[in-house]
C-alpha cells in the first residue's frame, strides 16, 4: 500500500520504518491533516494520522475524492475523526486500542507526584543553589482517597499503582470492572460522590459527546478545596474556563494535565519565540499550582514500538483484503 503518514515526528519515523520492514511504501510529512492539507494524499491508498490531525467531514470528503480508502490512527483516542462521515463515505478507520496503558498511567502518577511533592519547584531552587524548604510541603498519598474517572485500560493501571501506594480507591465508569473491586478494593460510586470525597482525581475517559466538559463548574464546586486533579485523557473533558475560575478562587488545590482543550495547532512544536495567542493557555501556565506537559504521556520506547507495530498490522490486514481487527467504523 502507498501510505502517507501525517504529523510524522522525527523520533517516531525509525520505529515506523522498522515495523514496516519495507512492506508498504511509506511517505512521511510533518504537516498535520486538515481540509487544506488533504490534497497531499492524492495517489495514496491509505493515510496514517495522530491526535493533532483533524479528519472532519470536509477533510474526509476530500480524501474520498482523492482515492484514500483507509485511515489508521497512531492513537487510542479518535475524537478527531468524524466516524459517521467516514462510514457514509466508506472510508475505513482503525485505531490502536491499547499500545501501553502503563506509559500513560505512569505519566499521570509522575504528574501527581511532581505536583504533590513540588519536585519542579524544588529542582528550580536547587539549580540556583537555593536549598530552602519553605513552601515545599506535600502530603503522603498513603491512606488518601483517589477518584479514578474512567476505569478502562489506563484507569485500571492507575488503580493498581495507587493501590500500591496504600490509597483508598473510588471509581466512576459506565461499566464496572470487577477485577478492580476484588483486587484493589476499588469502590464504584456516583461522579458527585467521587468529586466530593476524593483528595486526588485522575481522569481517564475518552472524549465523546457524554464526556465533553464532564468536569464543569458544578462538579468543581463539589470538590475538596485542596483536591489535585490530573488529566491525561483529553483537554475538553474539563471545561477550561470553569477550571481557571476555580483556580483563581482557590476552590481547588492543583491541576496537572498532559492535554489541553485547544492543543491542536499549538502542541508538538517549539513556540518559545512565538508564544501562542491563547489567553487560557497563558493563564494556566501562570498558576504556580498548575503543571502541564504537551501530550507526551505516550512517549516511551515500548509505546512507540507498539504503536508502530499495530499501525503496520492494521495496514497489512487491509492490504491482504482482511477485516482489520482494530477497525472502528
Ligand atoms: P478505555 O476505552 O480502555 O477506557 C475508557 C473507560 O472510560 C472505559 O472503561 C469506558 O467505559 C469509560 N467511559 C466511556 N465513556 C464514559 C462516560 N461517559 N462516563 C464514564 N465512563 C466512561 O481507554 P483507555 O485506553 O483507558 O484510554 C482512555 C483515554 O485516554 C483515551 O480515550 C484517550 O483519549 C486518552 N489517552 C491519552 C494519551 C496521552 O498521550 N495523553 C494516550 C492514550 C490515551
Amino acid at each position: 500500500m502507498k501510505v502517507l503518514i501525517f504529523s510524522a515526528r522525527d523520533f517516531e519515523i525509525p520505529y515506523l520504518k522498522k515495523a514496516n520492514n519495507k512492506h508498504h511504501k511509506l511517505t512521511f510529512t510533518k504537516e498535520s491533516l486538515s481540509s487544506k492539507t488533504a490534497m497531499q494524499a492524492i495517489g495514496y491508498d491509505a493515510i496514517c494520522i495522530f491526535s493533532a490531525d483533524e479528519a472532519c467531514f470536509l477533510t474526509l470528503e476530500k480524501l474520498k475524492e482523492f482515492g484514500v480508502k483507509h485511515i489508521t490512527l497512531r492513537s487510542v483516542g479518535y475524537d478527531n475523526v468524524n466516524l459517521r462521515a467516514a462510514e457514509r463515505l466508506q472510508i475505513k478507520i482503525a485505531n490502536i486500542p491499547a499500545y501501553s496503558p502503563h506509559a500513560i498511567a505512569e505519566h499521570a502518577v509522575s504528574l501527581l507526584m511532581n505536583l504533590n511533592r513540588k519536585i519542579s519547584e524544588s529542582n528550580r531552587r536547587f539549580k540556583r543553589f537555593n536549598f530552602k524548604l519553605e513552601g515545599l510541603i506535600g502530603r503522603d498519598l498513603n491512606q488518601k482517597t483517589i477518584g479514578i474517572i474512567g476505569t478502562g485500560r489506563i484507569g485500571s493501571v492507575m488503580a493498581k499503582i495507587l493501590y500500591g501506594f496504600g490509597c483508598k480507591l473510588l471509581g466512576y465508569d459506565i461499566k464496572k470492572n470487577e477485577t478492580l473491586e476484588n483486587s484493589y478494593n476499588l469502590e464504584y460510586c456516583s461522579l458527585d460522590q467521587l468529586c466530593e470525597q476524593s483528595e486526588v482525581i485522575s481522569i481517564h475517559v475518552p472524549l465523546n459527546e457524554d464526556t465533553h466538559y464532564l468536569i464543569d463548574e458544578e462538579l468543581l464546586h463539589k470538590m475538596k478545596d485542596d483536591v489535585i486533579i490530573i488529566n491525561t485523557a483529553r483537554g475538553a473533558v474539563v471545561n477550561t474556563d470553569h477550571l481557571i475560575e476555580a483556580l483563581k478562587e482557590k476552590r481547588i488545590g492543583a491541576y496537572s494535565s498532559d492535554v489541553y482543550e485547544n492543543e491542536r495547532g499549538i502542541f508538538f512544536q517549539d513556540l518559545s519565540q512565538n508564544i501562542p495567542d491563547d489567553t487560557r493557555l497563558i493563564q494556566l501556565n501562570a498558576f504556580p499550582n498548575v503543571l502541564m506537559t504537551g501530550h507526551h504521556a505516550y512517549l516511551t520506547d515500548e509505546a512507540l514500538t507498539n504503536i508502530a507495530e499495530a499501525t503496520i498490522t492494521n495496514l497489512n490486514e487491509w492490504a491482504n483484503g482482511q477485516k482489520c481487527k482494530n477497525e472502528i467504523t
